[in-house]
């Protein structure tokens, strides 16, 4: 079992890898998070974008978890399903939900957009992807959220009195209106489209799954962990290794390899410190070489320097086995590449390499790297003493050096 983790605060490239790795696996899972992810992956020139659907879906008959850390808004992944079968990959015939996810609503959606006007006001905004995830993570831990198993055998009038005895509370603690009407249509449709994928045996079809190859894809990353990353601002699961483990109900022995991924630089999207940001001329150029736009909220990325502490914190957190370093050439053109490797006075300090001012677009193989690049990797390597093996050199499948 291999679980694919991002290292900094997300859009690491994590979809591409997952989609290399799949033809590897036998099932292909998600653990925690909801549709504030957003994977991208790149097939001959077309771009497919995940939310809830691990990137590794394009591969046909390969099955899909849900595991029942996630939070799951249901007309996302339908709509996502749908996109997939329009193109003649079928979904549902391989997609098994844990029953104890839970359902993320409109109303959760709307809670997560007052509270972020709230903070604002404050000066303070976590800058969130509004997508529902904190309410529904706070339904959760709360005990009072409703969950995918529901879709299995569901009833429209218990599911109308639950959602109607909310409502004054909800309106009167962010006023917000909830939707009763329109909240039970959405899973009532679910409900006929998904119920057989509702993992409901006594026996989780997951752990029957124990002993196949599986892939996790990790969903945002370790310093957007709620326990571990830059706490306030962060999400509102567990991002690390071991939240997905615990997202998926597998055990920690199961897990075999970690596979960090990071950029070569580093990007945060919403509030936050962000010690090795770069902003004017230089962090224009690292957004627009890098496309840093985000794929759930087109949202510009804050872009800036690589900053080692954070790879070796991940390193330790997660128990990294390899690193995949993306988006290598997205640094093509630089003449010195600073990495952040400690901090003082609330500063960086940085250790400046050498640009290779050439083209790395596409290298597929370590020894065809300019010098200068390929000490920047080993560099990497041997600050954090976790092997880099995987690196990215453009968006595309087949972009990927294996070393
Ligand atoms: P994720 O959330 O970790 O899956 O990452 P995102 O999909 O949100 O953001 C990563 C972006 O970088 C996507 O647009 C990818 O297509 C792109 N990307 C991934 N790897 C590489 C790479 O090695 N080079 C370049 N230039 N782009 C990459
Ligand atoms: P992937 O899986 C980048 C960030 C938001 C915000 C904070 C809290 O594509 O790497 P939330 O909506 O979760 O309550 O927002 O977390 N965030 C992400 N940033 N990539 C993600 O996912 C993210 N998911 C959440 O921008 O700062
Ligand atoms: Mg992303």
């Amino acid at each position: 079992m291999t679980a694919v983790i991002g290292a900094q605060w997300g859009d690491e490239g994590k979809g591409k890898v997952i989609d290399i790795l799949t033809e590897h696996f036998d099932v292909i899972a998600r653990a925690s998070g909801g549709a504030n992810a957003g994977h991208t992956i790149v097939v001959d020139g077309k771009k497919h974008v995940f939310h809830l659907l691990p990137a590794g879906s394009l591969h046909p008959k390969k099955p899909i978890f849900l595991g029942a850390g996630m939070v799951i808004h249901l007309p996302t992944l339908l709509e996502e399903i749908e996109t997939l079968e329009k193109a003649e990959i079928e979904v549902r015939d391989r997609l098994i939900i844990s029953k104890s996810a839970h359902i993320l609503f409109e109303f959760h959606k709307e809670i997560d957009a007052a509270l972020e006007t709230e903070r604002s006001k404050g000066g303070a905004s976590i800058g969130t992807t509004k997508r529902g995830i904190g309410p529904a993570y706070m339904d959760k831990a709360e005990r009072r959220g409703i969950r995918m198993g529901l879709l299995a055998n569901f009833n429209k009038k218990e599911l109308q009195v639950e959602l109607n005895a909310r409502k004054d509370d909800i309106q009167k603690r962010y006023g917000v209106s909830l939707n009763t009407d329109q909240e039970c249509d959405i899973v009532e449709k679910a409900s006929s489209i998904l119920a057989s994928c509702i993992d409901t045996d006594v026996i989780p079809r997951l752990h029957a799954s124990l002993g196949k190859r599986i892939l996790i894809e990790g969903a945002q990353a370790t310093l957007l962990d709620l326990d571990h990353g830059t706490y306030p601002f962060v999400t509102s699961s567990n991002t690390t290794a071991a939240g997905a483990l615990q997202g998926l109900g597998f055990p920690p022995k199961a897990l075999t390899g970690v596979i960090g991924v990071a950029k070569a630089y580093c990007t945060r999207v919403g509030g936050g410190n962000f010690l090795t940001e770069v902003t004017g001329e230089t962090g224009n150029r690292l957004r627009e070489r890098g496309g840093e736009y985000g794929a759930t909220t087109g949202r510009p990325r804050r872009c800036g320097w690589l900053h080692l502490p954070d790879l070796q914190t991940a390193a330790a957190i997660n128990g990294l086995t390899c690193w995949n370093i993306t988006k290598l050439d997205v640094l093509d053109e630089e003449d010195v590449i600073p990495i952040g490797i400690a901090e003082k006075n609330g500063k960086p300090v940085y250790k400046e390499m050498p640009g290779w001012k050439t083209s790395t677009v596409g290298v597929t193989s370590f020894d065809a790297l300019p010098k200068q690049a390929q000490d920047f990797i080993a560099f990497i390597e041997k600050e954090t003493k976790v092997p880099v093996s995987l690196i990215g050199t453009g968006p595309g499948r087949e972009q990927m050096i294996v070393k």
